[in-house]
């Protein structure tokens, strides 16, 4: 039976270069519109959505459209003092992966003094289940995205010593597939944003040797399509999304060089909207502050030097973790 291949066609006249301008001013906006609808419907992506707009705004060597005090001022008011973990708004409970995005934010402003360090440090601890995973919040969701969010925020704050990290490993180890790519919990599907965490989770743990590195280079570039975009999986349409996703883990494993970098280029280029400035999962979509951080820093992996260089790993400037005396593995070319 014939594969069926889903691309799009890109248009003529793509921006050939990015529109920073427009961008740092969607960007800025975004974070303006407390009274509208959109804004009202995603308060459970609050922090995350800082996270991503404060990031693709650093990238672009541009000023946060708040002062930094007030930035960790909100943050220090999503910290629940119980359990130490950090919630997405005011009054959602704490879930890890906002608690992360939220020291993520804090490094990048060398300001972790804002919360409690230790309280989060706990948090992140009693995530972990017997078996080495961990679950999200308390209601119990396991998935190797957690794994990541865990190991990152520990290794943010110095303190990879709080969780059983050998443990940790083999849960992750047993999420690894017969193709070399990993999915969410055993046995699940290969997808491109699960291997991101997985490559991220290995390269904090320095255990980038239990990968087969050369299979799971193949089935990352086997997600460009002719269009020059990446997909997430077999038979998906292109993202500009996992552009990062799969660039990362590739640069990860030291195989940037094995993807079409300038057919790819290309087509994240096209992904910016030309009037409202931000980027769409594909040409011609809605831009968001998410498709906008990945495809900058998707642009910064492949060497565009008119933004800032991005880790990674941490999907961070490289020069906070400089800063932070941190060095994720990274395989060698
Ligand atoms: C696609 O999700 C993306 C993923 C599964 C990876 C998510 C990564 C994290 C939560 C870790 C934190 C990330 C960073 C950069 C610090 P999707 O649900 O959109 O998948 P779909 O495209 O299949 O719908
Ligand atoms: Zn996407």
């Amino acid at each position: 039976m014939a594969t069926i291949i889903k691309d799009i066609t890109l248009q003529e006249n793509i921006p050939q270069n990015i529109l920073f301008e427009k961008h740092i001013d969607f960007i800025k906006e975004y974070g303006q519109k407390e009274n509208n609808f959109e804004y009202a419907m995603t308060d459970y992506l609050r922090i995350s959505g800082m996270y991503w707009g404060l990031t693709a705004l650093e990238l672009m060597n541009a000023s946060p459209p708040h002062t930094i005090e007030e930035i960790s001022d909100y943050i220090k008011h999503c910290q629940d003092p119980e359990s130490g973990g950090i919630s997405s708004c005011l009054n959602h409970d704490p879930h890890i992966l906002h608690t992360l995005s939220a020291v993520q934010i804090l490094c990048m402003y060398d300001n972790l003094k804002a919360i409690d360090v230790e309280g989060v440090v706990k948090y992140v601890k009693n995530l972990q289940l017997p078996n080495g995973s961990f679950t999200g919040d308390k209601w119990g969701e396991v998935d190797t995205r957690f794994s990541f969010c865990a190991v990152a925020t520990l290794s943010l704050l110095n303190r990879m010593d709080a969780i059983d990290v050998n443990k940790a490993v083999d849960f992750v180890a047993s999420c690894k597939n017969f193709d070399g790519g990993f999915g969410s919990r055993p046995l699940s599907e290969s997808h491109a944003g699960l291997i991101y965490c997985c490559l991220g989770f290995l390269s904090v743990t320095n255990r980038l040797d239990i990968v087969d590195r050369d299979k799971l280079a193949w089935w990352l570039c086997e997600r460009q399509l002719p269009s020059g975009g990446l997909n997430g999986r077999p038979e998906k349409l292109p993202d500009v999304c996992y552009s990062w996703w799969v660039l990362s883990s590739l640069t990860i494993l030291g195989k940037l060089h094995c993807i079409d970098a300038n057919a790819l280029k290309k087509f994240i280029l096209a992904c910016q909207d030309t009037e409202s400035g931000g980027f769409a999962d594909r040409p011609g979509d809605i831009p968001d502050p998410f498709h906008t951080v990945f495809g900058i820093s998707a642009l910064s992996l492949l060497g565009n030097d008119t933004v800032q260089k991005v880790n990674p790993t941490y999907c961070m400037p490289q020069h906070v973790i400089d800063r932070l005396q941190l060095k994720p593995q990274i395989l060698d070319n």
